[in-house]
């Protein structure tokens, strides 16, 4: 059943019949829609076949107006031309088929294009045909890492570290939807005024939620975050100076010297994308069990498995999540344990493994600051219900965590590790934290970046026999401590 049929909504107007009018030139001055045309149930079929096709008033330059409207109209005529075959899968074939057909019904249509236009109008009908319409062209930009569609005329993206509002257009409520349903139809989810959001992954690995009225008040929201076909690498990070050259040396010490690690971070920190640069140092001859909401991580090791949690079925059962494939884990003889994400209850099972064999092992978790995120990890560990004594569960994470690795995104949209912090152990009914590596704000250019350095605060960890052990004889000089003798100055 179509998405605009279970919203309650009327079926799109049959095709118009042969032969096509000619398609009177966009009005100039914009119809401005009704007030309840937002609701889906109230919208008008996203691409009214008419002879002089209109979209709302938007405030968008009447070119772009009319090059959206025109391609909605050449969609529709196409498609009727297809018998309505809705579905077209990209293929050299099909687009040839498009090609033929789109010549044609241009030629009906009478615009006067550029050749450039011409060209951008058969990419819109493609996109919308065969693509995810407007945003097509967003999710096709590598350098956009987000998308985020807030009701047909607002649709922002994540460029380079910093939210951008596009020019980028749906023609209405109606048209978003239809679009949602095409990304989320072939997955076998639905989302609908009984239940009006859901999340789903493309086929690219990219991550999507939307929700529509009458939970999203001014019209169907979508957000895309993009799957990173190339996820950055420890010299990226290093060369962006996201973390300096010693800090990484210092990783890759901690990550194969087994030592417990909590990335912690907020959303779109860069979380994701460390635990993923920091699993890459796991020596080649181990075992490593992944666990994700969704699979995110690419290792470059061959000796992976990787886990995937579950959403219920539609009747409420069969979910499987994250807690449960971290218990799976443990009966899977694994060597690492990489959990993408901790949120809940897991975090007990996850500090239990670490402190019964299952060391080495690596997580992400929200938290702004290292302090921060032990108190993140006392809460998700008291959400897995065992109503343990908060003594008990502070030595429980005083002794499994090694160290936590702060990410951050400072305010001009740089991404940075602001702080490896040690988790010494406990001193009475605290645990103590000291600082490894710490960023240090010290200004704003007049471009508004923010100037920082990233320095050693001096001390060496406590567990640096541990790293010795491993064969990582670090030099004091990477902790900042002076080097007898080559003191500068008095
Ligand atoms: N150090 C970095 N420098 C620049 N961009 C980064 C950095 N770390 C992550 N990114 C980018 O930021 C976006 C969000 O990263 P991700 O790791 O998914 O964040 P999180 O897991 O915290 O939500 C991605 O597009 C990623 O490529
Ligand atoms: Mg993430």
């Amino acid at each position: 059943m179509s998405l605009l049929k279970r919203l309650g909504g009327g079926a799109p107007p049959p095709p118009p019949s042969e032969p096509a009018p000619k398609a009177a030139p966009p009005a100039p001055t914009p119809v401005a829609p009704p007030p309840q045309a937002a609701h889906p149930a109230n919208a008008a079929p996203a691409s009214a076949p008419a002879a002089s096709p209109k979209v709302e008033d938007t405030g968008q330059p009447i070119d772009q107006k009319r090059m959206l409207e025109l391609s909605l109209w050449c969609v529709d005529r196409i498609q009727a031309s297809l018998g309505n075959q809705n579905e077209l899968t990209r293929s050299p074939e099909t687009e040839k088929l498009l090609q033929e057909r789109f010549a044609r019904v241009y030629q009906q249509a009478g615009a006067h294009l550029s050749g450039d236009q011409v060209k951008q109008l058969f990419t819109m009908v493609c996109d919308e045909l065969m693509g995810f319409g407007p945003i097509q062209q967003l999710l096709n930009d590598d350098s956009i890492s987000e998308v985020m569609v807030n009701g047909p005329y607002m649709i922002y993206v994540e460029q380079k570290g910093k939210l951008r509002l596009t020019d980028v257009r749906f023609a209405n409520d109606e048209h978003v939807l239809k679009i949602i349903d095409r990304i989320i139809r072939p997955l076998g989810r639905r989302v609908d005024r009984k239940w009006p959001m859901v999340d789903a992954r493309l086929p690219d690995g990219s991550r999507v939620n939307a929700i529509i009225p009458p939970c999203a008040i001014d019209g169907s929201t979508l957000t895309i975050r993009k799957f990173s076909k190339n996820k950055l690498k420890i010299d990226d990070l290093v060369r962006f100076g996201s973390m300096t050259a010693e800090m990484a040396e210092f990783l890759r010490a901690c990550v194969v010297s087994r030592l417990n690690i909590v990335v912690a971070g907020g959303t779109g920190s860069g979380k994701t994308t460390l635990l993923n640069v920091l699993s890459n140092f796991i020596p080649d001859d181990e075992r490593i069990v992944t666990i994700e909401d969704s699979a995110e991580l690419q290792l470059g090791q061959d000796h992976v498995v990787r886990l995937e949690s579950k959403p219920a079925e539609i009747d409420g059962s069969g979910r499987v999540q994250i807690r449960d494939l971290v218990i799976n884990s443990l009966r899977m003889r694994p060597e690492r344990v990489v959990i993408g994400e901790c949120r809940g209850g897991e975090t007990l099972d996850m500090l239990q493994a670490m402190n019964t064999g299952h060391d080495g092992s690596l997580t992400t978790l929200h938290a702004n600051t290292p302090r921060d995120a032990l108190a993140r990890m006392e809460t998700m560990t008291m959400m897995a219900g065992m109503d343990l004594p908060l003594k008990v569960i502070r030595e429980q994470i005083a002794s499994a965590i090694g160290i936590i690795v702060q990410q951050s995104r400072l305010d001009d949209g740089q991404r940075k590790v602001t702080y490896i912090t040690e988790v010494q152990g406990m001193e009475g009914e605290l645990v103590v934290l000291q600082d490894i590596f710490k960023l240090e704000i010290k200004g704003k250019s007049p471009e508004g970046k923010i100037i920082c350095e990233l320095k050693p605060t001096g001390v060496r960890p406590k567990f640096t026999p541990k790293l010795e052990a491993h064969g990582f004889k670090l030099p004091p000089s990477i902790f900042g401590a002076e080097i007898p003798g080559q003191k500068r100055g008095w």
